[in-house]
């Protein structure tokens, strides 16, 4: 299995619609699909009733595709928000993504979706197996696109949902996307009540529904269509045990205190923020002091040779981290050259070329057995810190914590997070955590460069005036 995803190869047909060669399906009919949306998967799943005084609400869907589905979802939650802090989770499967060429031109045949579909396309994924999350705070919609085959990504996945979107193509045409394995697993996401709308009525999807406790009816399909299906979770399965405490998820925290003003905390506070909690940070110094506190910072991948789950963790992690960072004034693009530093690693290389995870946008083998990461970032971390607490009340000077009583210079809070490096040990005295100590020298006034980066085991960063070497 190739690291990478391949792009499906589109022909369009003479009214606009876009076909997959290698399905040999359509995403959807052009001057219907909308409609069929609607009709098919909106009201199929009961929206937006179903989410009547619900503060949050997930719909899943198997098969991206155009995101059209996405967008008209959200301009249902635009118009029907059950209440002004309410979240919609929309989480998808996708393992053919279009390029964003293809994906502008299939969306655009919606111009009422276009402010939506341009927000989309900013951020469209790459043909990388990761999870590609974006955060909508003004609509209170977070996107989860697990990036991947879905025999893959949905066993691995982590979610509750309220409401299903089938709609891989025909399962005369894709079995994959409708094989007896998936009807069980998405039983086991799905809330008690859970509905299903898709446009299929096949035998086959009906029985591996009903099998897995949905009740299955008919309902009178959309335009040429005579019928599609509607279902809903009647016999939740047998919860399997949950070792990591994840399904009884405690209420959301609303009031959270944040210890530490590094770029650890600064994200925290901003994410949190992003999501709707009243958050204030405490720091006894100031603002980028620790090790936050060098004048800059580069972002960059970290390859595994191998496909593993940490890998792939590392990589959601540099593409999240790059998709935060990028539009910040503290934030400049640049390419870095990477050499191998020893044997091992010039053998590591050549096996990541071999079988690249990122692509040729990202990545590029360079001579000498290097690799280029373009796209890479040089970080100003104090700008990047005064950015993410732009909206958070910070608290600079002694903080007196409780950890017990949730208590942080006298005042109460839901939840207190710890971004305080080796401070930590101060809270928790069994975390034990042990530091390394790193080293930087960094230069101002030289020659003005545009942003420029060397890495080969240690790095050299160049950014106008500054120059900063690093050994870790
Ligand atoms: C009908 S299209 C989805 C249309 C989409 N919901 C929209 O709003 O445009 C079906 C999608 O399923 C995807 N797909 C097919 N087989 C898959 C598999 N094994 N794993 C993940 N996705 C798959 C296809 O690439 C395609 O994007």
């Amino acid at each position: 299995m190739a690291r990478l995803l391949t792009h499906p190869t589109i022909d369009w047909k003479e009214d606009g619609t876009p076909v997959a060669r290698e399905a040999g399906d359509v995403y959807f009919t052009a001057g219907d699909g909308l409609a069929e949306t609607r009709a098919v998967f909106l009201q199929g799943c009961g929206l937006p009733e179903a989410w009547v005084g619900r503060d949050q609400f997930t719909v899943a869907e198997t098969g991206f595709g155009t995101g059209l589905n996405f967008l008209a979802l959200c301009e249902l939650w635009q118009a029907h928000r059950p209440a002004p802090a309410a979240w919609l989770h929309f989480v998808s499967f996708e393992g053919f993504p279009l390029t964003p060429a293809d994906a502008m031109q299939a969306l655009a045949a919606w111009p009422e979706l276009s402010a939506l579909a341009g927000r989309l396309l900013a951020d469209w994924p790459e043909p990388i197996r990761s999870v590609h999350h974006l955060v909508w705070p003004d609509l209170g919609v977070t996107l989860t696109l697990h990036l991947g085959d879905i025999h893959d990504t949905l066993p691995a996945s982590r979610f509750m949902a309220d409401a299903w979107f089938l709609d891989g193509f025909s399962p005369a045409k894709n079995e994959e996307m409708w094989a007896a394995d998936l009807y069980g697993l998405i039983a086991e996401r799905s809330q008690p009540g859970a509905t299903i709308g898709t446009f299929t009525v096949a035998g086959a999807v009906r029985r591996g529904l009903a099998e897995a406790g949905f009740d299955v009816a008919k309902a009178p399909g959309h335009g040429r269509k005579r019928q599609r299906l509607e279902a809903r979770l009647a016999q939740p399965p047998a919860p399997k045990p949950d070792i990591y405490g994840l399904r009884a998820l405690p209420a959301p925290a609303r009031k959270i205190a944040v210890l530490g003003a590094g770029v650890a905390g600064a994200s925290a506070a901003n994410a949190l923020t992003e999501r709707g909690a009243a958050v204030t940070v405490f720091d006894p110094v100031g603002s980028a002091s620790g090790a936050s506190g060098n004048p800059l910072a580069l972002l960059m991948p970290r390859l595994d040779a191998g496909d593993t789950v940490q890998a792939r963790l590392l990589i959601d992690a540099y593409l999240a981290a790059r998709r935060t960072y990028a539009g910040m004034i503290g934030g400049h693009e640049t390419s870095v050259r990477q050499m191998p530093r020893d044997e091992a690693e010039r053998t590591r290389f050549a096996k990541l070329l071999a079988d690249p995870p990122l692509p040729l946008e990202d990545l590029e083998a360079i001579s000498g057995g290097g690799l280029l990461h373009k796209r890479a970032l040089i970080l100003e971390p104090a700008r990047i810190i005064a950015d993410l607490l732009e909206s958070v009340p910070v608290q600079i000077g002694p903080v007196d914590v409780s950890l017990e009583a949730r208590m942080v210079n006298g005042e109460a809070f839901d939840a207190i997070v710890l971004a305080t490096a080796m401070e930590t040990n101060r809270q928790l005295d069994w975390i034990n955590l042990e530091g390394r100590l790193g080293q930087v020298d960094s230069v101002a006034g030289a020659a003005p460069v545009e942003a420029d980066v060397m890495a080969s085991g240690h790095y050299a960063l160049a950014l106008g005036d500054q120059r900063l070497w690093g050994a870790t």
